[in-house]
């Protein structure tokens, strides 16, 4: 079908597969994205570059000149995964796949991570959690980016015997990004729950002082506060009572993971990661390297990254739109990965990365 006609744009998109499964799922974010441009007239323009392991064994950098030039140079960034195993046990290697996913986050400013999770009604039972639980939970995580332990001072004692991680936050970063959290929730059920450790962390206290700030310009949102331990255990046990959850990086990093359960498998959970000029689009999950190369690997994450892109970046809502649609009746008529196959699935359903991903193109041409 071709897509309602709307002023024809432009657009330069950079392509980074990163690592693992990366570039067998951005293979179809891609693949989806080419068909938008195909059946609406826009001009998308794509390049490729190099992040993470793939980079180091290239460059000896995680992260190249060459790809942050290309990457300020774009209007959006779809991304596979990062990471390697080799890295994993061994502490002492300086050089690591993940700084490069840090540093581009933080040479573009991208300091909030916005985190969708929406259960389909098909992958219910896909999911350790009771499906009466589930059933029509639909929250959006926004995670700081930038700040927090992962960008504080880290220090290693002389002799090597103690080392130290700094959790610091300003007040201008919680500030804008709780904007962003509220404005969000004001288009949703209006409702925001702001999380952090403010029984305890110092940084916490002037993360729920802020955001209690910027929550009086809101007054229509109803606001409340909880310490991480509870909401990790509020999550799981009634996730249909939050809609936004507003949280640090640290504490957003874990609880995301743990969300990533109520939407049935990592491989379903895409992210947008935005600040004030460029968007940033990844699915959750890592690069799989157990999976990697084997063609199984789900490409529904990166699909639906893509489909965040189009909104977030690009303005299109619609098309956006359309292309969850797709991704939903492709699990309608049964089609699954292995990762979301639950036993009664019959083996002609579940497929591949490159079925599954062409099922999805299939219902968005209809
Ligand atoms: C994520 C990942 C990254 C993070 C890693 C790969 C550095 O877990 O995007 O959630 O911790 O932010
Ligand atoms: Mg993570």
């Amino acid at each position: 079908m071709r897509f309602k006609k709307l002023s024809q744009m432009n657009k330069k998109i950079l392509v980074i597969p990163g690592d693992g499964i990366g570039s067998e799922v951005t293979k179809w974010g891609k693949r989806v994205l080419e068909v938008i441009a195909e059946n609406s007239g826009h001009h998308f323009q794509f390049e490729e570059a190099l992040m993470g392991h793939a980079a180091i064994e290239a460059t000896g950098s995680p992260l190249p000149d060459e790809t942050l030039a290309k990457a300020k140079n774009s209007d959006a960034i779809l991304f596979g995964a990062i990471g390697h195993a080799k890295y994993d046990n061994d502490p002492t290697l300086k050089v690591r796949p993940e700084q490069g996913l840090l540093k581009i986050r933080k040479e573009l400013g991208l300091y909030a991570n916005l985190r969708p999770v929406k259960v389909f009604d098909e992958l219910l039972s896909a999911s350790s959690i009771k499906p009466e639980i589930l059933s029509g939970a639909d929250i959006l995580f926004f995670r700081e980016l930038t700040g927090d332990v992962y960008f504080g001072e880290k220090k290693r004692g002389d002799d090597g015997s103690w080392a130290s991680d700094l959790m610091i936050y300003h007040q201008y970063e919680v500030e804008r990004i709780a904007r962003k959290a509220f404005q969000a929730a004001m288009t949703r059920r209006k409702k925001l729950c702001s999380v952090d450790k403010a029984n305890v962390l110092e940084a916490s206290r002037l993360w729920r002082k802020t955001v209690q700030e910027v929550a009086k310009d809101f007054p229509e949102v109803e606001t409340e506060y909880m310490f991480i331990d509870n909401a990790a255990m509020q999550l799981i046990k009634d996730p249909r009572r939050f809609d936004v959850v507003l949280t640090g990086n640290l504490f957003g990093d874990i609880l995301t993971d743990e969300a990533s359960q109520i939407s049935g498998s990592m491989g379903m959970l895409a992210s947008a990661s935005v600040g004030d000029h460029i968007g940033f689009y990844e699915p959750i999950h890592g690069a799989a390297h157990d999976i990697a190369g084997k063609g199984i690997a789900n490409p529904l994450a990166s699909i639906l990254s893509a489909a965040l892109l189009v909104d977030i970046t690009f303005g299109f809502k619609e098309i956006s739109e359309r292309i969850i649609k797709s991704v939903e009746k492709v699990l309608k008529q049964g089609y699954r990965t292995m990762d979301i196959a639950d036993k009664h699935i019959e083996n002609r359903f579940v497929l591949g990365t490159d079925g599954m991903g062409e099922k999805v193109i299939e219902c968005l041409n209809v």
